[in-house]
């Protein structure tokens, strides 16, 4: 039988056959500079030793074990990641982890878990969003066809940032408000620490869930383990996914044990979510991200790309820590930008925004790497 796969992708002209840390490898043994990193998974970059040793020992030791029993390695994990949260805003002051495989699945249980603890049926959200494909995931993202006739709750979009439309639609009747505390592939737009903490101040006077999507933001990409930490404003539930497990499939949802204790437990399930073998690796990428080193050299690479302003076509460098956008000046398209620099060798993302190129390498980039980049940008023909 012919069997082929289902055209979803507009793929990149690239024959890659291997990687190692931010290089990838083409079949004519030529190297790419791979500054987009896997769409922000590759957090330790490819091939990280450390994380290949864990994974082989882990494989042999116990590949995979239902989540009916009770596992070692899940403590593990949840004791190194704890290392890495900021102090819940109610409660206990403990958080509760559901563990499934991607972000859309963190998001759709974020939602869930919102809507069954406080009842209600709405949900604010924010246009320029993207929580992922699945049902819940695309009723809150902004997108002209999600493929489903209808969204499972109501839904209510409002612009990003605009602390007027959030106060006149955060009530109490809303479950939840659903955020990217910086939109990624909008074009890296940023709601900032105002807007978040406004935003805080009506979930708490209305009783609102408060959600982060830390799918793109979260495990070290903005130079601290999670956004939160680095706008000093704390969510109900957070979720993340992507570089939690360096390259494996993860989703994780985060509720604060206030939260957790509203909602029965059996609500959630899921076959892979937490076996043994990804949880080793996301104990390896929080302990690396608890340690320092790698948060601050996500700082100083952070640093060193935004020299890049004012290199050829980009007039500006937008976004915090590695997850950055370069605006592109108008008469040059960043996919223009992305072709240029991919034939000197250097892979960098676009967005939904046509005028900006999206940075996000793996955590362990050298700084000098930006220069790379700032000269590729500077030699680049379609200089305005
Ligand atoms: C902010 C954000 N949320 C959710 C998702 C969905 O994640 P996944 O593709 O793992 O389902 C993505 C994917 O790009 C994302 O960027």
């Amino acid at each position: 039988m012919i069997c082929r796969e289902l055209s979803s992708y507009a793929r990149l002209k690239l024959d890659v056959v291997a990687a190692e840390g931010d290089e990838l490898v083409l079949r004519d043994g030529r190297r790419v500079l791979d500054l987009y990193g896997g769409h922000c998974v590759n957090t330790l970059g490819a091939g990280d030793s450390a994380l290949g040793q864990a994974l082989s020992r882990q494989w042999k030791l116990l590949s995979f074990a239902t989540n009916l029993l009770a596992l070692e390695e899940r403590e593990v994990f949840f004791e190194a990641f704890g290392k890495t949260l900021p102090a819940p805003v109610s409660g206990s002051g403990s958080w509760r982890v559901f563990l499934s495989n991607s972000g859309a699945e963190a998001n759709e249980n974020a939602l869930k878990g919102a809507l069954s603890a406080t009842g209600r049926k709405r949900v604010v959200c924010f246009e320029g969003a993207f929580h992922g494909r699945t049902a819940a995931a695309t009723a809150v993202t902004d997108t002209s066809d999600s493929g489903f006739v209808r969204p499972p709750f109501d839904v209510c979009r409002i612009p990003f940032g605009d602390i007027e439309a959030a106060s006149h639609t955060v009530g109490e009747d809303t479950a939840a408000v659903i955020i990217e505390p910086i939109q990624a592939m909008a074009g890296v737009v940023e709601a900032g620490f105002s807007y978040l903490a406004t935003l805080r101040s009506l979930c708490s006077d209305t009783a609102t869930l408060l959600v982060y999507d830390e799918v793109q933001t979260g495990n070290g990409r903005l130079g601290t383990p999670f956004a939160s930490q680095k706008f000093g404003v704390v969510p109900d539930i957070f979720t993340t996914a992507k570089g939690a497990a360096g390259g494996l499939p993860i989703g994780l949802t985060v509720f604060s044990d206030a939260v957790a204790e509203a909602f029965d437990g059996k609500l959630f399930g899921s076959t892979f979510g937490g076996g043994p073998l990804v949880l080793t690796a996301a104990t390896e990428v929080s302990r690396r991200i608890a340690s320092g080193e790698l948060l601050a050299n996500v700082v100083a690479v952070s640093e060193a790309f935004k020299k890049c302003g004012g290199a050829g076509p980009v007039q500006a460098v937008r976004g915090e820590g590695l997850l950055l956008g370069l605006e592109i000046a108008p008469g040059t398209s960043a996919r223009d930008v992305q072709a240029g620099l991919l034939a000197q060798g250097i892979l960098v993302g676009n967005s939904a925004d046509a005028q900006v190129v999206r940075l996000s390498p793996p955590l362990t980039l050298a700084p000098e790497r930006a220069e790379t980049l700032r000269q590729a940008l500077q030699n680049l023909e379609v200089v305005v």
